[in-house]
């Protein structure tokens, strides 16, 4: 029989990665906290708990996903959280960026509760939650990691364990620095081209002649170049990982000196915009000058 499944926070990679669930035939309890995105998957075959502890007191397998660490902490410890609602001998997964630190926090409370806990951030973006084809970078016991495959699987391609607890969140946000750099010398580049006079299409044909050609360069280049922004990876969330990134660093002693630059400007970009923008938003910098 396959486990009950938990799952906590619906936004753009919640929602997806719930539906990919059900259609695993997962049985699956879903919390989030504003309710009327819940109702998606309810339709689908999702019971609706009425508090982070209800989802969690439900699940073989509890699996959260929020925006950042203080909404991690609130759903865990705050009114009704998760926490308290874990079985002993139950899994808990995050897949929410958050600090190393934090995911060693959770593992302990876990262990006093007699619960596995694993970090398992993801990377695939919204296109990759919707398809089931994100990657999770596991930090924690292997052999916990064993016994989750088949949820993992229903929303994901590939799994690494990396290490002990934090070590996924770790390698999350050494993945995101490269992200956020790639598109921020990308819209740099287009900048320069554009105000030379070159039209900017053509740098990125050559582009994807080159060695400089990525994945990355097929989704967000059309985007730079129609300015459209619409999220898919929020700027906001790219912001907050690359503070997380250098709070790591500060803590570690590893000088990031290009992070902390491209850091600045996506808080610039940040701070001047009304609407949520994907975080190829970052041309934005220069397109307004
Ligand atoms: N989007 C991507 O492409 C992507 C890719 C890889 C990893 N991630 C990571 O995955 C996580 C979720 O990203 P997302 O794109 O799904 O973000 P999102 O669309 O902004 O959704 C955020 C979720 O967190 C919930 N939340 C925020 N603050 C809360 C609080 N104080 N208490 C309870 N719930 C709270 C939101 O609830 P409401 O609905 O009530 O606002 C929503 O369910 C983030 O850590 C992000 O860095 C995202």
């Amino acid at each position: 029989m396959k486990p009950a499944v938990g799952l906590i926070g619906l936004g753009l990679m919640g929602k997806p990665m719930g539906a990919n669930l059900l259609k695993a035939g997962f049985p699956l309890t879903v919390w989030n906290r504003t309710r009327a995105k819940t109702e998606d998957l309810a339709r689908q075959g999702a019971k609706v708990a009425g508090s982070p502890r209800e989802a969690a007191a439900s699940s073989d397998v509890l699996l959260t996903i929020v925006s950042d660490p203080p909404a991690l902490e609130e759903i865990l410890w705050g009114a009704s959280g998760a926490l308290e609602g874990l079985r002993r001998g139950s899994i808990y997964i995050d897949s929410s960026t958050v600090a190393p630190s934090l995911a060693r926090r959770i593992a302990k409370a876990c262990a006093e509760r007699g619960v596995e806990f694993l970090d398992a951030p993801v990377t695939g973006g919204t296109w990759g939650a919707e398809k089931g084809e994100l990657v999770f970078m596991v930090g924690g016991s292997a052999e916990t990691l064993k016994h989750v495959e088949p949820v993992l699987g229903a929303m994901g391609k590939r799994w690494f364990h990396l290490g002990p607890h934090g070590a996924g969140q770790t390698v999350k946000l050494a993945m995101n620095m490269i992200l956020a750099l790639q598109v921020d010398a990308l819209a740099e580049a287009l900048a320069l081209v554009t105000s030379a006079g070159v039209a900017p299409e053509r740098l990125v044909e050559v582009m994807q002649s080159s060695m400089a050609r990525s994945p990355l360069l097929d989704i967000k280049a059309p985007m730079i170049l129609a300015r459209n922004y619409a999220p898919s990876f929020p700027l906001r969330l790219m912001h907050k990982d690359l503070g997380l990134a250098l709070d790591l660093a500060n803590q570690l002693g590893v000088p990031l000196p290009a992070t902390a630059v491209a850091r600045e400007i996506y808080n610039a970009v940040k701070g001047s915009a009304k609407e949520d923008l994907d975080y190829a938003a970052v041309a934005r910098f220069w397109q307004k000058a």
